[in-house]
């Protein structure tokens, strides 16, 4: 079936939502997403979105604080226009029904690592939902968007599909909208837009452990990378410190905001740590902690480390995080009482499909935002809360942008439709549960934290031998979401393992035993 719209989203997070209600006055826009709307990494936010709300806070605190995080390859411009538009972002929210904590009618501002000043607007330990869900309540109203689920983007279309051999980045290749495939009926469909968005958020999935919910496979930058965009910094992937440890528990993260109420982490001999690796102990940026816990680990041959609260009112503790001292209860923990066992967990994608500020990729008539994007706001390494921030400015920003650039294309009929004849349906699935396991602890085992080159090398060997049994794979066989997502995640970890090897320093979030300073002429963004 061939579709049209002004607008094709790939994704329904912040991102992808918030771009959408923006275009949608100007045409049609469709948001494809692979499942249920609301499953992205944006629902699972906790700590909140930094902005500036206070008299007592600045501007210029705020992009210093982001530049010290980002160790040198933030873009100065980008930083400062994103973070000049987060106190106007955080009030059209509000307008739009987003209700945030507040005390005597002021917002609450909370504390995160790397921060000098209170100032991550939140609701509760549960941001993202809110956020989430006031953006999908108004697209779904909205009677130019029609909100497709469990439609999952195979393919971006480019010159490549009207036959025309484009095998490096270039500045004449055009994006004329995507494959998707019908997950209910099982057919792909092609999609053909004026302007494609590409929003499908982070790649946390590619890790065995990680925050990210299982929709988080990297499939925009694989994509973006098969069509020949730009990619940037895949080097640059954000452990976070503290994800719960416990082995029924998934993917789920004890916020920073609890180190930020005045939380400390302790060791199995109950020795508090942090102090002795940073001055700014608990609150030190993430890299910083990530690797403590680490060492920690490591030295004293224990699975994990320990979070402390108790020292702080039960009531406090409720009201400001109910969500997780919920959750934790579930597992027996009571974190009033009781320190909670935590370990690192592949959290955020600095890197992604390189972009301006306004979302521009060097493909024409693709945009991207959000996680799947690199603007040059986090160089190399995120401060906390300030991703939602940079999906809902940027989701903003690349809407002006678009509404020009639909307004001067058509539609680009010569596409020819998806092809699938010389395919058949498989008969020795095992191969994608079994290839999706094992690069996942290849990723854990070899280019997570600390990294050396020989880890890099068996990574690289490794990840190639998966990349050409799944390829083979998968040109024999009938498309599936599984099939895809395995394919995307060899992908990013190709881009990962690449990238962490040309980058002979260590620097924010990429650690190498083998070069273990910062190099000054290494100041460069790492571009595929
Ligand atoms: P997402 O919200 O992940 O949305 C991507 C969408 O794309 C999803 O709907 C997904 O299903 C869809 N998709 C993906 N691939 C395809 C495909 N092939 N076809 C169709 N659809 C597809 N950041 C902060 O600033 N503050 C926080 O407090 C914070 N807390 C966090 C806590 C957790 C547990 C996690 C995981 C992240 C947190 N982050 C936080 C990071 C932040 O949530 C994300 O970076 C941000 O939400 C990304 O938004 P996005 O719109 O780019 O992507
Ligand atoms: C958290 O709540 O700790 C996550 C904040 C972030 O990733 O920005």
């Amino acid at each position: 079936m061939r579709h049209r719209v002004d607008f094709l989203v790939l994704g329904s997070g912040a991102a992808g939502l918030s771009f959408a209600l923006q275009v949608a006055e100007y045409g049609s826009v469709a948001v494809i997403t692979k499942q249920s709307a609301v499953e992205s990494n944006t629902t699972y936010a906790q700590g909140g979105i930094a902005a500036v709300m206070d008299s007592a806070d600045s501007i210029e605190t705020h992009v210093q604080d982001t530049l010290r995080a980002g160790a040198g390859l933030c873009d100065e411009s980008v930083v400062r226009v994103i973070i000049e538009e987060g106190p106007q972002q955080i009030r059209q929210l509000v307008d739009g029904g987003a209700t945030f904590s507040s005390e005597s009618g002021k917002l609450h501002l909370g504390r995160e690592g790397g921060h000098t000043a209170n100032r991550i607007v939140h609701a509760a330990d549960a941001t993202g939902k809110v956020i989430e869900l006031s953006l999908l309540e108004r697209v779904k109203k909205h009677a130019n968007i029609q909100l497709c689920e469990y439609h999952f983007a195979v393919e971006l279309l480019t010159n490549h599909h009207l036959g025309q051999h484009v095998s490096k980045v270039r500045p004449d290749i055009d994006c004329f909208g995507a494959y998707v495939y019908h997950i209910e009926s099982d057919r792909v469909d092609t999609w053909l837009a004026k302007v494609t968005m590409l929003a499908t958020g982070g790649a946390g999935q590619v890790y065995l452990h990680t925050t990210n919910p299982g929709v988080a496979t990297g499939d925009g930058v694989a994509m973006a990378y098969r069509a020949k965009a730009r990619i940037a910094n895949m080097e640059f992937v954000q452990f976070h410190p503290t994800s719960l440890y416990h082995e029924d528990a998934r993917s789920f993260l004890i916020s920073e905001a609890v180190r930020g109420e005045g939380a400390y982490l302790l060791n199995g001999a109950g020795h508090r740590f942090m102090p002795d690796y940073d001055s700014r102990a608990e609150l030190a940026p993430r890299d910083v902690v990530a690797r403590a816990i680490d060492d920690q680990l490591k030295a004293r041959g224990e699975n994990h480390v320990w979070l402390d609260i108790t020292h702080r009112p039960a009531e406090l503790i409720h009201s400001r995080f109910p969500n997780i001292s919920a959750k934790c209860l579930e597992y027996g923990i009571d974190i009033t009482k009781d320190h909670i066992p935590v370990v690192p967990a592949a959290h955020y994608f600095c890197g992604g499909v390189h972009t301006d500020v306004d979302g521009r990729t060097s493909i024409n008539r693709l945009m991207a935002s959000g996680e799947v994007a690199c603007t040059g706001l986090h160089g190399a390494n995120r401060l906390a809360s300030n991703s939602l921030l940079e999906a809902l400015v940027v989701g903003k920003r690349s809407a002006k942008t678009s509404i020009g650039v639909a307004s001067d294309n058509t539609f680009s009929e010569d596409v020819p439709d998806w092809d699938d004849s010389s395919t058949e349906n498989p008969a020795e699935w095992i191969l994608i549960s079994h290839n999706r396991d094992e690069l996942r602890r290849v990723m854990w085992d070899y280019v997570g934290i600390v990294r050396s080159e020989l880890r890099l090398e068996r990574a690289a060997r490794r990840t190639r031998f998966l990349f050409e049994e799944t390829e083979a794979f998968y040109r024999k066989s009938k498309v599936s979401a599984g099939l895809c997502e395995l394919r995307n995640m060899i992908a990013v970890a190709y881009l990962v393992v690449q990238s962490a090897a040309i980058r002979r320093e260590s620097r924010g979030l990429h650690y190498m035993t083998d070069y273990p300073e910062m190099v000054e002429k290494e100041g460069r963004l790492t571009l595929i």
